[in-house]
């Protein structure tokens, strides 16, 4: 009789803390998705995750220093007797894809001043560097 009515106290206690944690796991759940959807709307471009204004102020300072892209590209990406504007939405040898930009600065091109890699930045300044230059390019980001 005693354990009955201790059984009937406790599911009376636990019930409403299951409640309340299946409601803040619902609630997070929701709140991830919400900001998941945000992000992908305002900052991330559809071929690639990374183009978060830190990444794209990264790049920046990748493009104007180590990497020297400034001297041939132009300060503002719009192009000079040497290289192509980077500005899009016409390339000259690339789609204007996040993969494409990427692949060129990482491999260069043969033939061409384009060095891969130039200035010898490292694997994440090029992918800094490619999400600057796609963000500007796609409208995303100020030169
Ligand atoms: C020494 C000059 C020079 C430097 C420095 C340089 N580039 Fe280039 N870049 C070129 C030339 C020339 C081309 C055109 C090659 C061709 O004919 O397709 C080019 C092409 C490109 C392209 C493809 C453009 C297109 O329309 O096909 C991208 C993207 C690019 N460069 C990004 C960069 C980035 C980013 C940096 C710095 C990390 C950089 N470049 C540094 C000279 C340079």
């Amino acid at each position: 009789m005693r354990q009955h009515k201790a059984q009937g106290r406790m599911k009376g206690r636990w019930g409403p803390a299951v409640a309340v944690a299946a409601i803040s796991l619902v609630l997070g759940v929701g709140w991830t998705d919400a900001q998941s959807v945000d992000t992908t709307k305002r900052e991330a471009p559809p071929d690639s995750a990374l183009a978060t204004p830190a990444t794209v102020d990264a790049g920046r300072l990748v493009f104007h220093g180590r990497g020297s892209c400034h001297a041939c590209h132009g300060d503002k990406l719009q192009g000079g007797p040497i290289a192509p504007a980077l500005t899009g939405p016409k390339w000259r040898h690339i789609d204007g894809s996040y993969g494409a930009i990427l692949d060129r600065i990482d491999q260069g091109m043969t033939g061409t001043v384009m060095m891969r890699r130039p200035g010898r930045i490292t694997e994440a300044q090029v992918l800094m560097v490619a999400t600057y230059v796609w963000a500007v390019s796609h409208g995303r980001a100020q030169p």
